[in-house]
């Protein structure tokens, strides 16, 4: 096979029967491959853990790191078209794909989502707003930068981060002192002004081989310790605000001629502005209440979408929200009282299998539908509240 990467106009279709390849093994890749089966696909996972919860339920596994070009070359071929659950995945290792197969995304589309300062300078570059922020290369870098956007703001590492992992907020100059530590000679991190926003979303967003778009919706999320902690998809008539979360996404996906699913995190301010935080080429955690509440969920679409077909019908049939269910509800290794959400009828749990719970950790969630979104989010807000256990300090 030459090695010229395929062109768009040589996207071909993969039908129902065919095999689809994905990169990485997490839960995403999990639920995907769930929808993938549905349609009568077989999915070949390449995955650095065996363990990981979608080598359970692919057709087939490779074992496999990153920089493993031949594994990589063998994987692409036995595949009619590869995509991926997590964008670190370094550029050498798509470029081998894309000469051997399709792939969606493309590297345009990960190298932008890969890096902080690329993909704020991408979108300041097409006029979306991004929460003011400087390249930090030096400690004085950072007092300076600090002394421009002042307190509070938030240090981040300009790779690698992911639910919250590699941040932190800065309050006052004891904390810049300690953030002077962490800036050594070495490496790269971005400090942004902090956004005492109204209220946080996404789009979750679609494209097709021929660039044909769908989206779910605008789903309003809530964070804890800068985790996805809530999402509410309230189905309901979208203002302006919204309308332009919409537009900005649909813009994104045309602009990295895209294939597949993309989601676009928003801050949105007390003055009704709208900032671009980040993009995930790929599903998202705030999709997972499409499951419920479309007709077709982030992963039905992301699966049609890589493969060429139709995108069908995206339309909402309900309101519903989604919990995280994190490992922080493992106390002392025991599993959370699973028969507290007994109570909650029309909770639905999802667990992904992880053998070991840790803090921080994504282990499952739980989702719930209803016709009045705010009975959703208090549903969902109480069953997993149910499920905390208190920590057991032994005798007084
Ligand atoms: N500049 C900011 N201002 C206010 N909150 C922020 C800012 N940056 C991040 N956060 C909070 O932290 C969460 C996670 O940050 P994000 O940049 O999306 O990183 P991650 O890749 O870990 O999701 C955001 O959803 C938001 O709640
Ligand atoms: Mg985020």
């Amino acid at each position: 096979m030459s090695d010229i990467p395929l062109e768009a106009s040589m996207r071909k279709t993969v039908l129902p029967g065919g095999r689809i390849g994905i990169l990485g093994g997490g839960q995403l890749g999990m639920m995907f491959i769930e929808s993938a089966q549905k349609m009568g696909y077989r999915v070949h996972v390449f995955s650095p853990d065996a363990d990981a919860p979608a080598c359970k339920l692919a057709d087939r596994v490779t074992v496999g790191l990153f920089d493993d070009v031949e594994a990589l070359k063998t994987f692409a071929r036995s595949v009619e078209v590869v995509t991926l659950e997590f964008e670190n995945i370094p550029r050498q290792a798509v470029e081998v794909l894309e000469h051997h197969t399709q792939m969606y995304p493309g590297p345009n589309a990960l190298i932008t989502s890969q890096n902080r300062i690329e993909e704020k300078t991408f979108f300041q570059k097409r006029g979306y707003s991004v929460p003011p922020f400087e390249v930090i290369k030096t400690p004085d870098d950072l007092t300076q930068a600090v002394h421009r956007l002042g307190y509070p703001s938030v240090l981040k590492t300009t790779t690698m981060g992911y639910d919250g992992k590699g941040q932190q907020v800065l309050f006052s100059s004891d904390d810049l002192s300690t953030a002077l530590n962490i800036v050594g000679p070495e490496g790269e991190w971005i400090l942004e002004k902090f956004i005492d926003f109204e209220a946080e979303c996404s789009v979750v967003a679609v494209r097709g081989h021929d660039g044909s778009m769908a989206h779910l919706g605008v789903f309003q999320n809530f964070h804890e310790k800068n985790i996805l902690d809530v999402t509410v998809s309230a189905g309901a008539e979208m203002d302006d605000v919204e309308k332009g979360a919409i537009e900005t996404t649909f813009g994104l996906l045309k602009e990295l001629d895209m294939v597949g699913i993309v989601c676009l995190e928003f801050f949105i301010t007390k003055d009704k502005q709208l900032l671009v935080n980040e993009m995930a080429p790929r599903p998202h955690n705030s999709g997972h209440i499409s499951m419920e509440t479309h007709r077709s969920s982030q992963f039905d679409l992301h699966v049609r979408a890589v493969c060429g077909l139709p995108l069908g019908d995206t339309s909402q049939v309900t309101p519903g929200a989604m919990a995280n269910i994190m490992g922080d509800l493992w106390v002392d290794g025991q599993e959370p009282d699973w028969r507290q959400l007994d109570a909650f009828p029309g909770v639905k749990l999802y667990l992904y299998g992880k053998a070991e719970a840790r803090p921080g950790r994504k282990m499952g969630h739980i989702s719930v539908i209803h016709e009045d979104p705010f009975v959703c989010l208090e549903t969902i807000r109480a069953a997993r509240k149910a499920l905390i256990r208190v920590k057991n300090y032994g005798p007084c």
